[in-house]
């Protein structure tokens, strides 16, 4: 049994992001026993009730549910940084190179590591991930999770088309390999599997069946692809489906869309594309840095909004610029500022219910993770500057916590986070 002491700040009963509650808790102490929060209250209040738990001082700073990640990908980690293309032409040149670098066990073993710790290490405790094209670099993802004990759900990457020869597959080999990690690693301890081909523009309609029959055949998994991100790819993937009535159907004709799916980006939807996805009940995860670096729009969070479409935020490292869930919603607020009267303001409550809250509910953990309540996972994050540290300053002078708030978001790095939490597992600080 353990006393976590400190200033708690979450987003409970918030579902959409705009005119988010915040609820702060100066003062206050979390008990919690075997990873889950039993009880909230008074610190003085707990402490005398419970004399005989171990108490963790985390009064300096303020402590977060942890961050949820909703789109990141893997074999991209030392891809991170490349600037100055557009989406297709950072693939050739940048991404894929290096996805075809995982064929090799060794190097998919570096990589997961300096992966894991990247998400570590920004406060990232829940993250939906895209694996690799080799199965053996997706088991080595899912060996490192399991021993760091975060959590996530990840897969296979697949594709028939337009990628290089050595990342393609076949639909009878997405079949077989999907459904055999699935079998390996799906519901094992915090992980779980995603259907993931990589987008319509490099996959067939037999490749997209594929996936459905492993959905089907495997109860419970998730299904993640990218779609909506760039004028080039749209363009492409509406020759590519001449039939398909825009590019959400392509995923939707194979009864791929639901509310266990989230896809990535969408930043130039139509109306009907988002009709179909609030119907569905399917998450948008929104990638600002990444849209940003590759110029590919400002994201239209008002009208997913309006139209009752979920979204989260996704880091898209490595695409976007890093692991921090705290940067990327600080870019989504600026991005909503560039938009001006057609952007929707964000507040500082609002961005911790899309970095936290908002990625637990698109991944169905919302009753586990994503706030401090009652009955919850200890899943958390403490953010705490050294003496002098421009965001301990911010700190010192804020307003109220909403003011703390928005300052961590404006000034808080990785470099501030000095211990993160897991089920009640310490896996940083
Ligand atoms: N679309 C297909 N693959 C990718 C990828 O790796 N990154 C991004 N941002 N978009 C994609
Ligand atoms: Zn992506």
């Amino acid at each position: 049994m353990t006393l976590y002491l400190g200033t708690f700040l979450d987003t409970p009963d918030a579902d959409q992001p705009a005119g988010v509650r915040l609820r702060a808790a100066t003062d206050q102490a979390l008990r919690v026993v075997d990873g889950v929060i039993t009880e909230r209250g008074p610190a003085a209040d707990l402490r005398r009730r419970h004399t005989g738990d171990e108490v963790v001082d985390l009064r300096e700073g303020l402590v977060l549910p942890g961050l949820v990640d909703t789109h990141v990908h893997f074999p991209q980690v030392r891809a991170i940084g490349a600037l100055g293309m557009p989406l297709l032409e950072w693939l050739d040149r940048r991404a894929l190179p290096e996805e075809e670098r995982l064929a090799s066990v060794d190097y998919a073993r570096q990589v997961a590591t300096e992966f894991v710790g990247g998400l570590v290490g920004a406060g990232t405790t829940t993250a939906l991930v895209f694996g690799s094209h080799f199965a053996s670099a997706v088991d080595v993802l899912f060996e490192e999770v399991d021993r760091v004990g975060l959590r996530v759900t990840s897969g296979l990457v697949v594709s028939d088309r337009s990628l290089p020869e050595s990342l393609l597959s076949t639909p009878e080999r997405t079949y077989d390999e999907s459904v055999a990690l699935a079998g390996r690693w799906h519901g094992r301890g915090r992980t779980r599997y995603a259907v993931t081909p990589r987008f319509s523009y490099s996959a067939s309609d037999d490749l997209l069946d594929a996936c459905a029959s492993v959905r089907k055949d495997v109860p419970g998994t998730w299904f993640t692809s990218h779609v909506n991100e760039n004028q080039a790819e749209i363009i492409e993937v509406a020759r590519l489906f001449a039939d398909s009535e825009h590019y959400v159907d392509t995923y939707d004709r194979h009864g791929l869309v639901g509310p266990s799916t989230v896809l990535a980006h969408n930043v130039h939807p139509t109306d009907c594309e988002l009709a179909l996805l609030a119907a569905r009940g399917a998450s948008v995860a929104h990638c600002p840095t990444s849209n940003s670096a590759l110029g590919s729009g400002l994201f239209p969070l008002r009208e997913h909004v309006e139209h009752g479409v979920r979204v989260a935020l996704g880091s898209d490292v490595g695409a976007g610029t890093g692991f921090s869930l705290i940067k990327e919603a600080l870019q989504a607020y600026f991005m909503q500022q560039l938009l001006g009267p057609g952007g929707l303001p964000l507040a500082s409550p609002d961005l911790l219910f899309l970095a936290t809250r908002a990625g637990a509910l698109a991944l169905g953990l919302g009753s586990e993770v994503g706030d401090l309540s009652v009955g919850r996972q200890f899943d958390a994050v403490w953010v705490r500057p050294r003496a002098g540290d421009p965001l301990e300053v911010g700190l010192c002078h804020a307003l109220d916590a909403e003011d703390a708030l928005a300052r961590t978001f404006a000034l808080g790095t990785p470099d501030h986070v000095a211990g993160v939490w897991v089920g009640g597992d310490r896996v940083k600080g």
